[in-house]
């Protein structure tokens, strides 16, 4: 493991940590803690990190997924497969898509005209000396059943993690979803959405949700039209606004939830909750 220390505003991170390769300045090596070895450095540590990382890349140093289109699948004849993409029985890549390396695309996976799955992420640092978009090392993971709508683009991991899709996820057109995006199954988003971060399983995200970076929307959330998502959304929470907060309560089948005395029976399917003295709602 290879890791880098700018500053002793980090060195914290760095507790507890042992058998890392750690780049830092000599001014900072004795905030490094024993048990780890030392790469000194006269330049940024940072940029003498990502610079490695990108020989990596080169070298060809990181695993990569088996180059294979079952024959069952159908690739339509302007799609781009590119070597190390594997295509699963029944999966359908559409016109004009460009599925690129280290991409899984699972059984009966629907990949719908133009989208792009496994750019590289949007991580901006100085390797070698210039400005650069840091190369990627991961991929995408698209499980059984998934879609993915036109124009929407999904990148792949930093550092050789999957941005990960569940059985059944369905998105809609023009979603982007970036390096640190995990979304559960059967969760549905529609248009326009940004995704950074953790969707739980069978979310519904109405159009035009931001969401920051390393939130986590909680199982069976309903996020409004156009929120801005700024902290955790509990399960089952129906949360809407800019910062996006929790009005109420929904069902596993989206209806809403009315609590009294801390249970709640659903009027459209009759699914009983309880709720807790700390609002965490649990099916019964
Ligand atoms: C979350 C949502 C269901 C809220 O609907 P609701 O609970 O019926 O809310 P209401 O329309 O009763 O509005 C209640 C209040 O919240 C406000 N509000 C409703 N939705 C809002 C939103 N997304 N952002 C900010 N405020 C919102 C209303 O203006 C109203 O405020 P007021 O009391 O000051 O007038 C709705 O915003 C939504 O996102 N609908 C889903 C759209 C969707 O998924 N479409 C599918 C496209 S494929
Ligand atoms: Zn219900």
């Amino acid at each position: 493991m290879l890791n880098y220390l700018t500053s002793t505003r980090f060195a914290d991170e760095l507790s507890g940590v042992e058998d890392v390769v750690v780049i830092c300045t000599s001014e900072l090596a004795e905030y490094v803690p024993k048990g780890n070895t030392l790469l000194l450095t006269e330049q940024n540590p940072e940029d003498v990190f990502y610079g490695i990382h990108a020989w990596n890349i080169e070298q060809g140093h990181y695993d990569t997924l088996k180059s294979f289109v079952s024959e069952s699948a159908r690739v339509e004849s302007s799609a781009i497969v590119a070597p190390n993409v594997f295509v699963d029985d029944g999966a359908f890549i559409g016109h004009g898509t460009v599925v690129l390396a280290n991409t899984y695309v699972g059984k009966e996976v629907v990949l719908k005209p133009n989208a792009t799955i496994g750019g590289d992420g949007f991580e901006i640092k100085n390797i070698r000396g210039k400005r650069s978009i840091v190369a990627h090392a991961g991929g995408v993971w698209l499980s059984e059943g998934v879609e993915i709508g036109s124009g929407t683009c999904i990148d792949k991991g930093l550092f050789g993690d999957f941005t990960y899709l569940g059985p059944f996820a369905k998105l809609s057109n023009l979603i982007q979803v970036g390096h640190a995006g995990s979304i559960g199954k059967a969760s549905g988003l529609a248009s326009c959405s940004q995704i950074n971060a953790t969707i739980e399983d069978a979310v519904w995200m109405a159009p035009n949700v931001s969401l920051n970076p390393r939130v986590t929307v909680g199982s069976h959330g309903f996020v409004g039209t156009g929120s801005v998502v700024t902290r955790d959304i509990p399960p089952h929470a129906l949360a809407y606004g800019s910062p996006a907060k929790v009005h109420g309560w929904v069902c596993e089948c989206r209806a809403k939830l009315s609590f009294r005395h801390g249970k709640a029976t659903c009027t459209a399917c009759n699914s009983r909750y309880v709720q807790d003295a700390g609002g965490k709602i649990k099916k019964m």
